[in-house]
């Protein structure tokens, strides 16, 4: 399985900080914020991963992660959204990386405390489809929104006004080799994007789509509300951002010996 972290867009919620830099290299208590969603991949035991990134301060990335050394990683892989056609639309430039494997994208502004080796375990041995985590917040609004039946994903709103649930889609989706030809068949939405929330409904109109709720916490960090909260919690859990039931990564380790 490979991973594709989405580091595009323009991040214009957090301007003037945007100004100058990618919204994924601002702090986020003590490290640059891609670092997180790499270490979230590494820790589920991914090593095949590309960042997509966009707009000005690309060659930043580069300059920053290298080839992924101070994750333990031998290379990593890199390619350029133009504009910010939305999550969809950087994700579709992924295709010819992942060459038919399944994959796992993770949001460049998503932070989660534990780690989702289960979760992708268990997708490993899933036949077809996708998988979504959800996590119970108290403002549904801001998100891509859940509503389940059992163990059936009905569908999901897109920041819907008046949410069916309290369960969020966080910014982690697991799909088959499918997903780039659904990408295609999108249309973009109101917002003139090409929305993940399209892509999931087509899984879950094939019936193909299984959610887990994620264990431990999840924030964004794309608002000056959220990052605020994204480093709270992370210095509230020690400055390593290691929770005692996860283990160290290769860089934390490294870094330690
Ligand atoms: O955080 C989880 C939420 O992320 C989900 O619940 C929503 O369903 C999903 O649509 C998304 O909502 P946001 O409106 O918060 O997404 P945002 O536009 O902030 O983009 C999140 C990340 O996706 C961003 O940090 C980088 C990447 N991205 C986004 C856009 C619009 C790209 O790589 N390219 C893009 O064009």
């Amino acid at each position: 399985m490979k991973g594709v972290i989405l580091a595009g867009g323009l991040g214009t919620r957090l301007s003037p900080l945007t100004r100058v830099t990618n919204k994924h290299l601002l702090p986020v208590y003590d490290r640059p914020m891609i670092y997180y969603p790499i270490e979230c991949l590494v820790n589920a035991g991914i090593r095949d991963i590309m960042i997509v990134t966009g707009g000005d301060h690309a060659g930043d990335f580069l300059k920053l992660l290298g080839n992924g050394s101070d994750f333990g990683l031998d290379d990593l892989h890199y390619t350029y959204q133009k504009g910010e056609g939305g999550i969809a639309d950087a994700l579709r430039l992924a295709e010819h990386f992942a060459d038919g494997d399944k994959i796992i994208v993770v949001l460049g502004d998503n932070i989660i405390e534990k780690n989702i080796r289960a979760a992708v375990g268990g997708f490993f041995t899933q036949r077809q489809g996708a998988r979504i985590l959800l996590k119970e917040v108290d403002d549904p609004q801001r998100f891509g929104v859940a509503e389940i039946q059992g163990s059936a994903v009905m569908g999901i709103e897109e920041k819907p006004a008046e949410p069916k649930s309290n369960l969020a889609v966080i910014g982690i989706y697991m799909f088959d080799a499918q997903v780039f030809d659904i990408i295609k068949t999108l249309k973009p939405s109101g917002r003139g994007e090409m929305e993940i929330t399209d892509v999931n409904n087509a899984y879950i109109a094939q019936g193909t789509m299984t959610y887990e709720i994620l264990d431990g916490w999840w924030t964004d960090a794309g608002t000056f509300e959220s990052l605020h909260r994204a480093a709270n919690l992370i210095a509230a859990g020690g400055a390593n951002h290691v929770p005692e039931d996860r283990p160290a990564t290769l860089f934390e380790m490294g870094a330690s010996a």
